[in-house]
């Protein structure tokens, strides 16, 4: 899809050439006196056009206007949350239509406080409601949506915005086209290329590592998962460097299970088609460095992703077994179905030779997760106070919300076994939380923050599909981390 930003007041967006107008209408409607303006004011005023957010009126063949079609909408206070729930809104009454160019025109200029995160919010809300999965179902229904004008009266505090929501939006589709792609088209070794084609944009390279190569490293762990497996693992380290060779980087580091069947723990069958989303955290990186690229913030971030099937097999690991991991302690995989731990451990060692700022890992972890936080927010864990907050400030500007949970030492007792260092599984009770405290075994050396996104990456039901989260949280944490300040 493609965006222009354009320098428009009402009367003007309302002649532009369009299938249909969506018209945000704020706390104060428009004061001019063309056909569109008197006749906002007077929905208003009749109560038609009721001020909450996302409370709509449609038009047909309207007077004044050139597109066929009009949507009214409310926007609210004008923040960005509430622009989001109206445009979210509006295309959802415009969908089913055909709809090619769009405009989206702000009835009045938002305030100079609020004009970049409103703009910001209206780009990735259209592009939410219109994005359509397309890698195995390309002709079907094709994205419909080819061009969108964002109309307000001056576009120019709004550039910067515009530019890296445009950016976000890009980040955003990567991470849910690769998350939706089924595990036969997103294989490790897929998932490798899509990594490597990143390192085609300015700024970031891509290593890739094979089964060798991570046996030499001491993955025991990580071995031990992708062995039932006919699918070669894949170790991916991707480098976006914004600023300085000395600046320490902030490394992300993404679930990359391209399918968890459970292993020989075996997942029942009813909706196990869903864990080919199981590499969300996988997919949420490689869409921020699509991101970065196009933002170009002076800051250095690595992005390690550990990609293989969890499958069972006369190969695969058995519960019981005793693995050594690349910290060197030693693991009971009490149950092979709890294998993202045993991926991200390995990473996370890998992580200190980086003498990184912060690591953060993003992984589909847990079902008691979905079961504490359900599909709001995700959980955040944090051994640093100072990232936590960022986190969470982050998930509140970017409306891609976490919820920090503890991190209490009581809750690793569970994971005590008389025949290793550490089972990767305890009880049945605060699921989410002991998944944290194995993995937090191994993070030591630095500042280290974990988001469970279990329950946020992928939608279930009749809109089964991937969300992108969370792309924008870790893109608006970035941002945050290099003080605004940008690469040439
Ligand atoms: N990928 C799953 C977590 C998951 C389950 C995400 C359901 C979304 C929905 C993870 O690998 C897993 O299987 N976790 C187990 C851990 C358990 C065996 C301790 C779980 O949550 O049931
Ligand atoms: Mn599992
Ligand atoms: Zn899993």
């Amino acid at each position: 899809m493609n965006f222009v930003l354009k320098s428009l007041d009402l009367s003007q967006a309302a002649l532009q050439k369009a299938d249909a107008l969506v018209v945000l209408v704020g706390e104060n409607p428009p004061a001019g006196q063309d056909e569109l303006s008197v006749l906002i004011r007077h929905a208003r005023q009749s109560g038609d056009l009721d001020a909450k957010a996302g409370k709509l009126l449609q038009l047909y063949r309207q007077g004044g206007v050139s597109a066929r079609r009009v949507v009214l909408v409310s926007s609210g206070d004008g923040s960005s949350r509430q622009v989001r729930q109206a445009v979210t809104a509006a295309v959802g009454a415009l969908k089913g239509g055909k709809l090619k160019n769009l405009v989206l025109s702000f009835a009045t200029q938002p305030n100079a406080d609020s004009v970049s995160a409103a703009v910001r919010a209206a780009v990735v809300a259209l592009a939410d409601a219109s994005y359509v999965y397309t890698t195995t179902k390309p002709k079907a229904d094709a994205r419909t949506l080819e061009q969108v004008v964002i109309a307000l009266p001056n576009a120019k505090p709004a550039k910067i915005a515009f530019a890296w929501g445009q950016a976000l939006v890009q980040g955003i589709e990567l991470a849910k086209e690769w998350a939706n792609r089924p595990a036969n088209h997103a294989t490790p070794s897929q998932l490798a290329d899509a990594a490597q084609a990143l390192a085609k944009l300015p700024r970031i390279k891509c290593e890739v590592l094979g089964p060798k190569e991570v046996a030499k490293l001491g993955m025991g762990a990580f071995i031990a998962v992708a062995q039932g497996s006919a699918q070669p693992l894949r170790f991916i380290v991707l480098k976006y460097q914004g600023a300085g060779q000395k600046q320490a980087p902030v490394v992300l580091v993404g679930k990359g299970i391209t399918f968890d069947t459970g292993g020989i723990s075996i997942k029942p069958a009813g909706e196990m088609d869903e864990m080919k989303f199981d590499m969300s955290g996988a997919a949420s990186v490689l869409g921020t460095f699509q991101a970065l690229a196009h933002i170009k913030p002076k800051i250095n971030v690595v992005g390690l992703i550990p990609a293989c099937e969890n499958m069972p097999d006369g190969l695969a690991v058995k519960p019981g077994d005793v693995v050594t991991s690349m910290s060197g302690q030693t693991i009971e995989i009490l149950n092979t179905d709890a294998e993202g731990r045993l991926v991200l451990c390995d990473a996370l060692t890998y992580a200190e030779r980086f003498e990184p700022a912060a690591v953060i890992d993003i992984a589909t972890l847990t079902g008691a997760c979905v079961v504490a936080l359900g599909n709001v927010r995700c959980g955040l864990f944090s051994t640093n106070e100072a990232l936590a907050e960022a986190l969470q400030k982050a998930g509140d500007t970017a409306h891609d919300l976490c919820w920090r949970l503890p991190l209490d030492d009581d809750y690793a007792d569970g994971l005590k076994t008389n025949f290793a260092d550490v089972a990767n599984i305890a009880g049945r009770m605060g699921g989410a939380v002991t998944a944290a405290k194995f993995l937090q075994r191994f993070t030591a050396k630095y500042p280290w923050a974990h988001l469970d996104i279990a329950g946020v990456a992928w939608k279930g039901g009749a809109a089964k599909g991937a969300t992108g989260r969370p792309v924008a949280l870790l893109v608006d944490y970035l941002l945050g981390q290099a003080e605004g300040s940008h690469a040439a």
